[in-house]
């Protein structure tokens, strides 16, 4: 398949899971779910607008485009905050879903008359945005009240007992963080330079944390000890009232998607804030991993002193060796994965949940701002934790070891989990 043609099907894969997420009547679609979380019918204009922005207009928003200045003004992730989007004049959703059309068409065109050199950065760009929102649309479908719009999701493979609470050694030495653009044309800009980096041996959890495991946290009055917590973290447990993962329900069930259920033990904890992460590290003996470490787990081989392109290999994920693509609707049990193990004996690293790292997020030495430059370089000073390898609403062709994700500590809408580490 030519770039061209593998660009295309992409574009199109994310536009039909787009319209699965927003195939819903025009209330439903203007409604707030959550303060943190726009209406739906906003991210459908704003991925319809940033296509037009980066594949139409060459990323400059001066240049004229098919909607008026203050509308699409409407549609600035900075100018506007969630919270209030809602109250915003928004495209109806007729006119959102036919701008996108629109925009969709003539990107298409653009795609066709792509040199055939070209890698199709700023499509992979649009293609790891929309991708993007179809999760955060699913944060706000979890986060709605009231009885379900969405199934229960598709069967996972089956977990395997005795893999819960171990972990594997990874030795010391130089490894290579980071990627370039002749390896991973489509990375983006915090992904970039590779570059050479010593750590420390250490170990990390083979898989992780399960909702078992975090029930005995809770059992042993874990969120009632300001011992296990930092400072900042008990303040915000305490102002939260915090005493459980996010959806857990008093009677022992939890809700997803608007269906309440049990709570799988062998299932990774999901909805768990950093300051919780951190909390129960500390409660377990651990503490999370740095980036450095968690993707020198990932993908570093030893017997070949070089990275591959996914923990198993240089495969591209299928159904056998991650949990990513959103149709699950949940992370898999532990141990459903042994095909998609690191080097090192490390499992479920991609897919599954988003996994908090101790590391604040820094540009790699010698970071350039990409063609978007908004993208990164606004939060590298923030109060921003980075969460690494994917969730199970990832799409698999936008998720790269390399990825970095972040966010404030006390977020857990993010379908967010915790794997361990320990110094050797
Ligand atoms: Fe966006």
């Amino acid at each position: 398949m030519t770039v061209r043609e593998t660009l295309a099907r992409e574009l199109t894969a994310a536009r039909d899971r787009t319209l699965r997420l927003v195939d819903f009547d025009d209330a439903e679609l203007g409604r707030q779910y959550h303060p943190l979380m726009s209406p739906l019918v906003w991210d459908l204009a704003h991925i319809g607008q940033q296509e037009e922005l980066w594949l139409l207009r060459g990323g400059n928003p001066d240049r004229p485009g098919m909607l008026s200045p203050d509308v699409e003004r409407l549609y600035d992730a900075f100018v506007h905050p969630r919270a209030r989007r809602a109250d915003l004049p928004l495209l109806p959703p007729t006119d959102a879903r036919a701008y996108c059309r629109t925009v969709r068409n003539q990107a298409l065109d653009t795609l066709d008359a792509l040199p055939d050199e070209d890698r199709g950065f700023n499509f992979g760009l649009v293609i790891s945005h929309e991708n993007q929102h179809d999760e955060t649309m699913l944060q706000a479908l979890n986060l709605r009240a009231g009885p379900p719009l969405l199934d229960r999701g598709t069967p996972l493979p089956a977990g395997r007992p005795g893999v819960a609470g171990t972990s594997v050694l990874v030795p010391g030495g130089e490894f290579v963080l980071g990627v370039d653009a002749v390896t991973e044309p489509h990375s983006l800009d915090n992904e970039r330079p590779a570059h050479v980096v010593d750590i420390p041996a250490f170990r990390i959890g083979r898989v992780p944390v399960t909702n078992g495991e975090w029930q005995q946290f809770v059992d042993d009055g874990g969120y009632h000890q300001p011992r296990w917590w930092s400072q900042a973290g008990w303040a915000h447990r305490m102002q939260a009232s915090l005493l459980a993962p996010q959806f857990w329900n008093p009677d022992g069930t939890r809700t997803r998607f608007g269906h309440v259920e049990a709570i799988a033990a062998d299932e990774p904890v999901q909805h768990v804030t950093y300051f919780e992460a951190e909390a129960y590290a500390a409660w377990a003996g651990a503490r999370l991993p740095t980036e450095m470490e968690w993707e020198k787990a990932c993908v570093w081989d030893p017997a070949v002193g070089a990275r591959r392109r996914y923990p198993w290999g240089s495969s591209a994920p299928t159904a056998q060796l991650a949990n990513l693509g959103g149709d699950a609707r949940r992370p898999a049990p532990v141990g459903a994965y042994p095909a998609g193990a690191s080097a090192y004996g490390a499992e479920q690293l991609l897919g599954d949940v988003w996994e908090w790292t101790s590391s604040p997020l820094r540009p790699w030495p010698g970071f350039t701002p990409m063609i978007y430059e908004r993208y990164s370089q606004p939060f590298f000073d923030g109060d921003y934790r980075v969460l690494r390898g994917g969730s199970w609403a990832v799409a698999p062709n936008i998720l790269r070891p390399s990825f970095r994700n972040w966010d404030h500590p006390i977020r857990r809408q993010i379908f967010s989990g915790v794997r361990l580490a320990w110094d050797a």
